[in-house]
């Protein structure tokens, strides 16, 4: 983490990834080369959170985001990754 501004985990468990984070990912992914924060985020899948049912789900530093779909993630790396 020592250089990274900021930290984003994707949840990888099946639960999530078939309802929504194969795709999350992929945009996650895009956003960050788009912007140039390769050097800036860490970007990272983890195993299911265990929270399924609030699912899709993904974090970013200590806050998590449920039921994140396609519209909300942009939203969501906007608000927080814009002033880094
Ligand atoms: S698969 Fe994501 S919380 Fe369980």
């Amino acid at each position: 983490m020592e250089n990274y501004k900021k930290e984003i985990t994707i949840c990888l468990g099946s639960s999530c990834f078939a309802r929504g984070n194969k795709a999350t990912l992929k945009i996650i992914n895009n956003y960050i080369k788009e912007n140039k924060l390769e050097d800036k985020i860490f970007f990272h899948g983890s195993r299911c959170f265990g929270k399924c049912e609030h699912g899709p789900i993904i974090k970013i530093d200590d806050k998590l985001y449920e039921q994140v779909n396609e519209t909300k993630i942009i939203k969501i790396l906007d608000e927080n990754l814009k002033k880094i």
